[in-house]
């Protein structure tokens, strides 16, 4: 009898246990605390990527003319000398979309487009100057334009629907200038790459 009452109490105490473990889980909707609303937190995500872009840019003016420099080819040095000229304007179009926002203009640091320029750095390190590596330029520089074509894409959309129609249009007008590099690029590409196909001797 006294085995069966502590069985007893045993399982009663580990039904009690159980609840309690059980009811703590469960969230409580008194303690939720909301602290921004969807639109709220849509404006903060903006806002950073246009500080991200805003640091890509200008990462990318002292990019340019090291690619530049490392160009064989007159017609691409030509594109990524015009290309500086154009990044400049982004770079004061993404202050103009700040001022809009009532905002100070601030960097964050892009680790994408950090990454990007390092490829196009380590093609200059590892081949000599001709056009296999003018081709390589190219791959480099295609993969900036594309990240700044969905960098941009993404934040008309998001201007689009904060209700932001000035930075909207900004900010297509320079999405529609990365593509237009972008073709530019694939059009040098045809050649260059076709040269750098063909065997013969590069230049040292
Ligand atoms: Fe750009």
């Amino acid at each position: 009898m006294v085995l069966n009452l502590t069985t007893l109490m045993n399982t009663l105490t580990l039904f009690v246990m159980k609840t309690k473990t059980v009811k703590s889980k469960r969230p409580s909707p008194q303690r939720k605390v909301v602290t921004k609303s969807s639109k709220e937190n849509l404006e903060e995500i903006f806002e950073d990527l246009l500080k991200d872009i805003y640091w890509a840019e200008k990462y990318l003016t002292k990019a340019l003319p090291k690619m530049s420099k490392a160009s064989f080819n007159e017609d691409l040095k030509a594109a990524f000398d015009n290309h500086l000229e154009v990044t400049e304007h982004q770079v004061k179009r993404i202050e103009q979309c700040f001022e809009l926002l009532d905002k100070k203009a601030s960097a964050k640091k892009c680790p994408g487009m950090e990454g990007l320029v390092k490829e196009g750095e380590e093609v200059i390190e590892d081949l000599h100057e001709g056009h296999a590596r003018d081709a390589g330029l190219i791959a480099a520089a295609q993969k900036i334009e594309h990240y700044e074509i969905s960098a941009y894409g993404t934040l008309r959309t998001m201007a689009k629907v904060l209700g932001k129609a000035q930075c909207a249009e900004l900010l297509e007008e320079t999405k529609d200038e990365e593509a237009e590099a972008d073709q530019l690029l694939n059009d040098l590409a045809e050649r260059i790459n076709q040269m750098a196909g063909e065997v013969g001797e590069e230049v040292e």
